[in-house]
Formats: C-alpha cells, structure tokens, sequence
C-alpha cells in the first residue's frame, strides 16, 4: 500500500516534469517576457527586485534553473554559470550573450563540494521534486558563508483590485494555473534548515500585471502553467480576463524572496543518481 502510494507520487512528478518540459520548449524566454511586464515603479522587474538582495560583489555564481539567464546582467559576479533542463531556455540565453550555460538537473548537480560563493534560484524551486533533494544539493556546493538568494510564487500579499480578476482567471482554468508544490515560507525554512542553511532575510511583494490591451490577457494567460486544461478552456480564461481591461487594469503578482546562509558547517551530503 505504502508502495502503491510511493508509486503514484512518483509518477505524479514525472509528468509535471514532462508538462514543464515541453511546455518551456515551446515558450523559452517566457518568464523573463512576464516579469519584464510585470515591472514594479519602486523596485523595478521582480528580477532587478532578486538581484536587489545581493548586492555589490557576489562572486562566483551559480543561477539554478536559469531559463533565459536575466539575472545574469544583473549581478556583480567574477563568474556566472547557468544551469536548466531546458535546451530552448539555455540556446535563447547563449542567444542574448549570457553565461556560460548548461544542462543539468537541479537534484545533481556536475559541480563539487563548496565551489560558488552565490546561488540565485528565479522561479524555479517549486518545479523540483524532491525540493529536499535541490536544497541539499545548493548547500553542498556553496562555500561555508555563501548565499543562495531564491523567488518563488507567493498567495499574498494581494490588493482587492485582484480579486476578481484573478478568480475569473481560476474560474474558467478551473484552478489558478498550476505549480507542481507550493513552497511556503515554513516549509521553505524547513527545508532550508534541514540542509545547514539559515535564512537570513524573507519578504513578500505584490507586483503588478498590466492588463490594458488584449495582448497583456494573452500574455497573462500564456505564462501560467496550466497542464491538462484543454485549448477552449485556455480561450475562455482569455475572454473571461478581457472583460477586466481598461488602461489602468492590472492583475497581482504576488512574489517571495528569500536570502539563506550556508552555516560554517553546513550538513553537505553528496548525492549522485
Ligand atoms: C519559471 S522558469 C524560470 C526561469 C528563470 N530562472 C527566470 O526567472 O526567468 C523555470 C525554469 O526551471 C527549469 N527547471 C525545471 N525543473 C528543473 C530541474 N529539475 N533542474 C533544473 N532546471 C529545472 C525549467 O526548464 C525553466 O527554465
């Protein structure tokens, strides 16, 4: 019995895995296209907003999950690497002259102990399972006093102006979009915990979506994971989003982001598959 459930969590993450595979080779770039909209007056792109709790010199970096690699302009590094599953993410940001960049998965990553002083993770946590397993693998390559700085989907804060729009959205998708496990601050500091890190700084910040142009519904629209949800349930979430247009509308983005430190003697196991 215990099995058979084992069994069907497992299978369960192996085709999140398929869906978030396909669905970046079909739309690399499109976080960073979604963020670049999504652009706060005060603190800017919630990338600029990532790489605002780093900074000055960050060293030798690795960004988990790169994608496109935006906050590869965005750091004070000596060195960059990129790693992602995505060959579409990473050729568009060998495109945009960023890196180096590499496939690998975030549970193993082909780097020694204690080798980078920075880890920044944008929006990519919540798509691995374990996300125990990637966590211990951040803290075994950080050196002893390295920071890994992470942004993650948040439920809040929002403003009453979301509300409806947002439940229009998860009325005609039958469910808000969709991510594979919500990583909240408790079980984040869990598992950061677990693994030797100690977070040193949480915050939560709504940015705002413009919804003023058909474009924008289509862009809101097009950059939630949504597996399972058929091509007409994908037009109806854009009709019933384009009734809340006007040329001041918006939707909430609600983001967490969050800044761990590896302790002197952080619990480093490696693992290999
Ligand atoms: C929402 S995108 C974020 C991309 C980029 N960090 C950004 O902020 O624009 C999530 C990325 O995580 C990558 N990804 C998903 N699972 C992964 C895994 N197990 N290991 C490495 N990358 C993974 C996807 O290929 C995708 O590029």
């Amino acid at each position: 019995m215990q099995r058979a459930g084992k069994d069907s969590v497992s299978r369960a993450h192996d085709r999140w895995a398929a869906y978030v595979a396909r669905y970046h080779a079909g739309n690399p770039g499109i976080t960073e296209t979604a963020f670049e909209h999504a652009r706060d007056g005060a603190l800017g792109t919630p990338h600029d907003w990532l790489a605002a709790a780093l900074p000055g010199p960050v060293g030798a970096v690795l960004d988990l999950a790169c994608g496109s690699a935006p906050m590869f302009d965005r750091l004070q590094h000596d060195s960059y690497l990129g790693l992602d599953l995505s060959t579409a993410e990473l050729a568009l940001a060998r495109a945009r002259g960023r890196g180096p960049v590499g496939l690998a998965d975030a549970r193993w990553l082909p780097l020694p102990d204690s080798c980078v002083d920075t880890v920044v993770c944008s929006m990519g946590l919540m798509l691995v399972q374990p996300v125990d397993d990637a966590v211990r693998e951040v803290a075994r390559v950080l050196r002893p006093g390295g920071r890994f700085a992470l942004l993650l989907p948040a439920l809040g804060p929002i403003a009453p102006r979301d509300v409806r729009p947002t439940a229009a959205l998860a009325a005609a998708l039958r469910g808000p979009g969709s991510m594979p496990q919500r990583l909240g601050g408790r079980r984040l500091k869990a598992a950061l915990g677990h693994a030797g890190l100690t977070v040193q700084a949480m915050h939560r910040h709504r940015f705002p979506f413009p919804l003023t142009s058909p474009d924008d519904v289509r862009l809101a629209v097009s950059a939630l994971y949504t597996p399972g949800r058929t091509a007409r349930q994908l037009r109806k979430a854009e009709e019933r989003l384009a009734r809340y247009v006007t040329d001041r509308a918006e939707l909430g983005l609600p983001l967490l982001r969050l800044v761990a430190e590896r302790a002197d003697r952080a619990r480093v196991v490696t693992m290999r598959p």
